[in-house]
Formats: structure tokens, sequence, C-alpha cells
């Protein structure tokens, strides 16, 4: 081999090699952020039972709900991937995950109500009626 073959070969070896980088970190994106601090909730929490049967006529106040305040950081599915997420440095979490799925209604409620940085809290914004409507429709995200 001459080493005009071998310098090309080289130079098509570092641009694949580039490209390959380039379509990894196209990949990424807000689920591979780091995840916030444990955010563990209080027993009490955890075993509250949710009020709100979870009939169409909640899941679809929850989905208009979700739609006005939650989407724009956890996307249209659930998956942490909202317009927002982009500027924030840590993780908006998977609805969809096994970890979301074993959430009891009374965590994920808790959670929603008094939020934590950079999460908004909606204690005031919605009513408790809301909240529990909106984790009825989180749970349609479940895979
Ligand atoms: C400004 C962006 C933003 C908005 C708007 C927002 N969240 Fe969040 N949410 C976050 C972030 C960031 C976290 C992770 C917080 C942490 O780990 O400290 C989070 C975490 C959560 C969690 C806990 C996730 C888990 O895996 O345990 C729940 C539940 C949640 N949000 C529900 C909601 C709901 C419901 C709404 C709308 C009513 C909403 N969020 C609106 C940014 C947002």
């Amino acid at each position: 081999m001459n080493s005009i073959t071998k310098n090309l070969r080289s130079i098509t070896a570092i641009f694949t090699f580039a490209a390959m980088l380039l379509t990894i970190s196209s990949q990424t994106n807000a689920q591979d952020k780091p995840k916030g601090k444990p955010w563990p909730a209080p027993e009490n929490v955890v075993k509250m039972k949710n009020p709100v049967k979870s009939d169409d006529a909640s899941i679809k106040e929850g989905k208009d709900l979700y739609a006005q305040h939650c989407k724009s950081c956890h996307g249209a599915k659930g998956l942490g991937d909202g317009t927002k997420a982009a500027k924030i440095d840590i993780s908006c979490g998977d609805f969809s995950s096994a970890e979301t799925a074993k959430a009891s209604d009374g965590e994920l409620y808790w959670k929603t109500t008094d939020g934590r940085k950079p999460m908004p809290s909606f204690k005031e914004k919605l009513s408790d009626n809301e909240r529990w409507s909106i984790v009825n429709y989180m749970r349609t995200f479940a895979k």
C-alpha cells in the first residue's frame, strides 16, 4: 500500500469516527441528564388514596391540564423531553418508566403539589381534584 492510500484510509477513518460521535450526541436528550437528588415521599403520602375515580372524564381533564401546565417540561408523552427541558440541567424524569409505575398515586400527587426547584409547585395553581386527575392521566404514559 502506498502512502497516499494509507493517508486516505486514515482520513476516511477519522471522518467515520466523527460522524459516529455526532450521531451519538444528537441522540442525547433530557433523559440522559443527571437525575435530581433522591426525592422520597413520606410514608403517609405514599399511602394516600386517590379520591378521584380514573374514568374518561378525569383522564380527559388531566390531559388538558397536563398540556397546559406540565408538557412544556415533561413532554407530550411524559418522557421528560418538553421544549423547556433543554434549559434545565437535571432530568425531568420519565413518566413511562418502571420507576413511575411503581410510585403510588399519593407520591405523584404530592410531588405535583409541592414541586422541587426547578419543578414549580402547583398547590395554588390547581385544585386538589385537578392534581389527582393529572395523576390519573399520567398513568396512561406507562409502557
Ligand atoms: C419548569 C419545568 C417543569 C414543569 C412545568 C413541571 N415539572 Fe415536574 N419536574 C420537573 C423537574 C426538573 C423534575 C425533577 C425534579 C427533581 O428531581 O428534583 C420534575 C419532577 C416531577 C415529578 C417527580 C418525577 C419522578 O420521577 O419522581 C412529578 C410527579 C412531576 N414532576 C409532575 C409534574 C406535573 C404533574 C406537572 C404539571 C402540573 C409538572 N411536573 C410540571 C420540571 C417541571
